[in-house]
C-alpha cells in the first residue's frame, strides 16, 4: 500500500508518520513540499506519487487567529481538502481527512454523534465544516475523522502551555465552563492506521462505505479540570521541578474574552467507531498519563 501523508510535522501528522509505516510505503510531506495555501499545486503531487491512500493532517488550527484570517483558513481547511478529494476520485485513492468537534455549536447536553447537525460558531469551525462538505460532495472514497482537544508531547497544545505557565506564574486562570474530550495525538494516529487497514480490505471487496467517524478518547472534562490533572500527574512523575504555580483559578468563558467563540459542550460520542470498526478507545486521563510518561522518559 502506498500512502501519501500531508502535514508530517503537525501533532497528529508526526505520529502518523510513525504509525502508518507498517502499512507499506509512506511518502510524508511537510509545508515546504506541499503548500496548502496554493491548493492547485497539490494536484501535480498526487499525480506524481500515485498513492492508494491520501492522509491529510494539514490544517489551519489557530482558532482565534482564524477570525482575522478567514480567507487563508478557508483556503487551507476547505478549498485544499476539496482538491484532494477531486484528485482522490480521479486516481481512485482513499482520502483520510481530519475534522473537529468545533463544527458543533455546543448547545447539546449529551455526546454528539456523527449524524448530529453541525452548526459552527467560529471561523475555524466553519472552514472545517466546508472542507468536510466538499469532500462528501466529491464522490471519492473518504474517511472524515473528527477529533478534539488534541494534546501531544510536541507542537503547540494545552498540555504544553499549562506546563510552561506553571513554571512562569504563581496563579493560573483556566476556563471551567467548556466541556470536551482531550485526545492524545498518538491515539488518533494508531486508530487511523487500524481504520485504513480495515477500509483498504473493504475497498478490495467492494464493501467500503465512506463516512464520518469520531476519533476521541472516552470520558469528558473541562479545561480547568484538565489543567489540574496535568499539574497533579506532573508532580507524581517528577516533571514539576521548575514549577512556581501554587493555585489554579476557574473562570467562565464570559469573563475570559477571546476572539473566537467556543462551544460550551463538544463531547463526541465514540459509539460508531467502537461498533462499526470494533476499535476501543482509551480514557483521556490514561492517555494523558501515557503521554506524560513519554515526556518523562524523553526529558
Ligand atoms: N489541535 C486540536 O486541538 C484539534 C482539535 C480538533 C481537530 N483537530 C484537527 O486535527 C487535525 C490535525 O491537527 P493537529 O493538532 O495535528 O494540528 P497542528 O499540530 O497545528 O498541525 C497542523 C499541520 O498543518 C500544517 N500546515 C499549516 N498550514 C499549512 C500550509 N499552508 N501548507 C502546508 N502545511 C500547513 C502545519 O505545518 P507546520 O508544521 O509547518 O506549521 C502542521 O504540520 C487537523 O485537521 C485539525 O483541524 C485538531
Amino acid at each position: 500500500m502506498k500512502i501519501l501523508l500531508f502535514g508530517k510535522n503537525g501533532q497528529v501528522g508526526w505520529e502518523l508518520n510513525r504509525s502508518l509505516q507498517p502499512l507499506g510505503e509512506v511518502v510524508a510531506l511537510n509545508r515546504e513540499d506541499a503548500d496548502f495555501s496554493s491548493p492547485e499545486s497539490l494536484r501535480q503531487i498526487i499525480s506524481d506519487v500515485k498513492p492508494d491512500v491520501i492522509v491529510n493532517a494539514v490544517a489551519y488550527t489557530a482558532v482565534d487567529k482564524a477570525e482575522a484570517e478567514e480567507e487563508l483558513a478557508a483556503t487551507i481547511n476547505s478549498v485544499a481538502p476539496g482538491i484532494l478529494a477531486e484528485e482522490a476520485l480521479k486516481t481512485k485513492a482513499l482520502l483520510v481527512h481530519y475534522s473537529t468537534d468545533y463544527v458543533f455549536d455546543g448547545t447539546k447536553k449529551s455526546p454528539y454523534s456523527e449524524s448530529d447537525e453541525p452548526n459552527p460558531i467560529n471561523v475555524y469551525g466553519q472552514t472545517k465544516l466546508a472542507g468536510e462538505q466538499l469532500i462528501q460532495a466529491s464522490g471519492c472514497d473518504y474517511l472524515i475523522l473528527r477529533t478534539s482537544w488534541v494534546f501531544s508531547s510536541r507542537g503547540s497544545n494545552f498540555l504544553l502551555s499549562i506546563l510552561r505557565l506553571a513554571s512562569e506564574r504563581k496563579q493560573l486562570t483556566v476556563i471551567d465552563d467548556q466541556i470536551g474530550v482531550p485526545t492524545w495525538a498518538v491515539n488518533v494516529a494508531d486508530i487511523t492506521k487500524n481504520i485504513i487497514l480495515l477500509s483498504e480490505k473493504q475497498r478490495l471487496t467492494g464493501k467500503f462505505i465512506s463516512g464520518i467517524y469520531n476519533v476521541v478518547s472516552s470520558g469528558a472534562t473541562t479545561w480547568f479540570d484538565f489543567s489540574n490533572k496535568i499539574i497533579s500527574i506532573a508532580s507524581e512523575f517528577g516533571l514539576d521541578s521548575g514549577f512556581v504555580v501554587d493555585q489554579i483559578n476557574p473562570i467562565s468563558s464570559s469573563e475570559y474574552q477571546m476572539p473566537a467563540k467556543r462551544p460550551f459542550y463538544s463531547v463526541l460520542s465514540t459509539e460508531k467507531i467502537e461498533k462499526v470498526c470494533r476499535i476501543s478507545t482509551i480514557a483521556w486521563e490514561h492517555a494523558l498519563e501515557c503521554c506524560m510518561n513519554v515526556m518523562k522518559k524523553t526529558g
